[in-house]
């Protein structure tokens, strides 16, 4: 029967029992999934895993930091921090389109951790490869080197599987980076312990296991981050700026409202679109950024949130005013369905 207690114990058997005594890494985001997952591995197999959290310049304001800190406050976990956001940015240019965008992340993320594990290897690198300049994850692991790490944990959940096409053979509604956006030549073999759960079953584990109460409920934010949230052109590091400051703006607004845990989500979109607005005396052209909050049970439906005026008005007036080239807020008034929570 079904208790956090017994989804923990049976997930922690069924790791050691995939693993055995191979080395694990990780990609840890600092929200609740990956969290949960990497501590399930933790207790499992101890110091076989290696934490690795990707920087990927899609991040929001102060995030890495935060992530940084909290995990050393509270895992006896090894983490690697890398920074990767010059090589998103040059993978995301000129990408627009929303799945090209998803799978372009996606393949980075892989494309790191394989980096990471081949760092774990016994002598560090092609060995067991003896002569041949064999450099790659893929080229080692074809060769039967060692590849450091073989095992890949990651926070998927059963709402992300569905989503991606891999439930029923349904329709793929999005590549969630962890699913279908990863890539076809990756060899790296999965540990997805919450594969089967919905996101309510995932907090109940957690606080089960000892996950500090502010990481059970952080609200979520995709893999993908900003970088799925600047629609319709680029992604610059110029938009990640004005979308980082917005989304600030929001968060403050909506936890100093008292409503962060009562939302789903809270987020803004930066769609490429600016219009005309007047500030002073002084005509102005700048971006539009759209607010997006949702309340929902376990991200399948979702209902868009009737935030308060006030709040609203406070925080449009903060935006325009406090954000250089902003002068123009909307918000999203869509349900799911027939929208989907994130805008691609
Ligand atoms: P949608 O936009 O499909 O989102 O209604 C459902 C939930 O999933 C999150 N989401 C993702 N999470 N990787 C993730 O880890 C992804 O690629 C991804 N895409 C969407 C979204 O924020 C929402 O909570």
């Amino acid at each position: 029967d079904w208790s956090a207690a017994n989804i923990a114990e049976e997930q922690i058997r069924l790791i050691r029992e995939q693993v055995g005594d191979g080395k694990v890494i990780c990609g840890l985001s600092g929200g609740v999934d990956s969290s949960v997952a990497a501590l399930l591995v933790h207790q499992a197999v101890g110091d076989q895993l290696t934490c690795v959290y990707v920087d990927h310049g899609l991040m929001r304001k102060n995030e890495t930091e935060q992530v940084e800190r909290t995990f050393g406050e509270h895992f006896q976990v090894p983490l690697v921090v890398v920074d990767a956001k010059d090589r998103f940015l040059a993978r995301l240019k000129g990408v627009t389109e929303p799945e090209a965008k998803r799978k372009a992340i996606g393949g980075e993320f892989i494309r790191i951790f394989e980096e990471e594990a081949l760092k774990l290897a016994v002598g560090a690198g092609a060995e067991g490869v003896e002569g041949a300049d064999v450099k790659t994850f893929g080229e080692v692991s074809a060769a039967g080197g060692d590849t450091g790490a073989k095992f890949l944990v990651q926070g998927t959940l059963y709402s992300d599987v569905i989503e991606s096409g891999g439930g029923t053979g349904a329709a793929t509604i999005k590549s969630h980076h962890n699913v279908g956006g990863l890539p076809e030549d990756m060899t790296f073999e999965l540990v997805e312990p919450l594969r089967a759960l919905f996101k309510d079953e995932v907090r109940a584990v957690g606080t089960e296991i000892g996950l500090p109460e502010r990481m059970v409920w952080r609200q979520p934010f995709p893999g993908p981050g900003l970088g799925i949230r600047i629609v319709g052109g680029e992604v610059t590091e110029e938009k990640l700026d004005l979308l980082r400051e917005c989304d600030a703006i929001l968060q403050e607004e909506v936890r100093a409202a008292g409503l962060y845990r009562e939302l789903w989500q809270s987020f803004c979109v930066l769609p490429d679109v600016r219009t005309v607005g007047v500030q002073g005396d002084e005509r102005t052209y700048g971006y539009v950024v759209a607010i997006r909050a949702v309340t929902s049970d376990d991200a399948m439906t979702a209902d868009w949130a009737r935030l308060p005026y006030d709040l609203l008005d406070q925080i449009a007036t903060r935006m325009v005013g406090e954000v250089r080239q902003i002068n123009r807020v909307v918000l999203d008034i869509t349900s799911k369905p027939p929208g989907t929570i994130e805008w691609e």
